[in-house]
């Protein structure tokens, strides 16, 4: 390790929430990891300290140009008090790929999963107990010299602030309602599509909000130049269960490669059944629909874990899906996760390491 961490406590202790009603992203523990890069002298300072604002020039670079990636994954608690993360490694590797798309310094991934294991372990009270809750960690990098030239910034701020928290979704487990966007696009090959940038999720607001006004939860983006294969969910991958096997669009670009989505292929392999990485057109889709072979639909992330999707609004269509019901494999999908995720059953695949 390059420098080692120091910790800074607080004195002044928050109220921990009621975990029977934490929702998503509300509440924030006590301390944050914090460190800093300079073009002379890279990464140093790494540091815990206690959670509070951050002073920025007005000047900065993030807030003129948007030079923002993040990431997002969860520590859970077991029955016998022990705390999980689920393959860390993953995000460490994918920040450091958001981090080249948009000219930013790479981390050492040793490092950054040393700073999340310190503040994890200060912070292990906010951990929550109950079934289906655990503390969200979001670690995000951003670009912080005073300049307003266009050109990559010399300074930049790794931060990571933990939130412990319930479903991403305000209705939990019933199946989310979802818009499929045929005027917005949210991303293009050759763009940033594949990355966790900030920036791609500010894209989405405008779409996301008229899918709201009309009653849906959230947007399935189609691809940008011919608006008709299916892309993703803004917070989560897509899967579709026809006839016995599972589309899922593949990773060519423009599309987040989730941690969840990659989890889930291989249960899906492991267990036999068929994934297909293939594009899926959303005519092709609504054919199996009209057939009857669109069995079940589902969205993977590591906020949404396995999210079943009980409707599909497509233009004038209104697509609903195993009776808006949670599908079978979506719940086989939802329990082998979770239960590997909280230490339940057995991790065959390496995926869990211990704070
Ligand atoms: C996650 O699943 O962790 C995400 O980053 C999605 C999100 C924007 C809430």
């Amino acid at each position: 390790m390059p420098y080692p961490i120091t910790i800074t406590q607080t004195d002044r202790k928050k109220e921990k929430p009621d975990s029977s009603c934490l929702g998503f992203g509300r509440y924030f523990t006590d301390h944050m990891f914090v460190m800093d890069y300079s073009a002379e002298i890279g990464w140093h300072d790494p540091r815990i300290v206690p959670y509070a604002p951050l002073a920025l020039d007005p000047a900065a670079l993030v807030l003129h140009y948007g030079q923002a990636i993040f990431e997002g994954m969860k520590a859970y608690r077991t029955s016998d008090d022990r705390i999980l993360l689920f393959r860390p490694e993953k995000n460490a590797q994918r920040l450091n790929l958001s981090a080249a798309r948009l000219s930013m310094p790479s981390i050492d991934e040793e490092l950054f999963l040393e700073a999340l294991r310190t503040l994890i372990s200060l912070e292990k009270d906010w951990v929550p107990r109950e079934r289906g809750t655990s503390l969200y960690i979001r670690p995000f990098m951003f670009a912080t010299e005073p300049y307003l030239g266009v050109r990559a910034s010399e300074s930049y701020k790794l931060v990571i602030v933990l939130s412990p928290v319930g479903a991403y979704y305000a209705g939990g487990m019933k199946p989310v309602k979802i818009h499929v966007e045929s005027r917005y696009v949210r991303a293009v090959r050759g763009g940033t599509g594949f990355a966790k940038v900030s920036g791609n999720y500010a894209a989405s607001l405008k779409a996301q909000e008229d899918a709201h006004a009309k009653g849906y939860e959230q947007v399935l983006w189609l691809d940008a130049i011919e608006n008709k294969y299916i892309e993703e969910v803004g917070s989560m991958n897509v899967f579709f269960k026809i006839n016995g096997e599972v589309w899922t669009p593949p990773l060519h670009g423009s599309i987040l490669g989730g941690i969840t989505r990659d989890s889930v292929i291989h249960l899906l392999r492991d267990w036999g059944i068929p994934v297909r990485e293939e594009k899926l057109s959303m005519e092709d889709l609504y054919v199996a629909y009209t057939r009857g072979e669109l069995e079940e639909a589902f969205g993977t992330g590591t906020a949404a874990v396995v999210s079943p999707i009980g409707v599909l609004g497509w233009n004038d269509h209104h697509m609903v899906i195993n009776h808006e019901q949670i599908g079978e494999l979506t719940a086989k999908l939802y329990g082998t996760l979770t239960g590997i995720q909280y230490g339940e059953i057995a991790d065959p695949y390496g995926w869990i390491v211990e704070v």
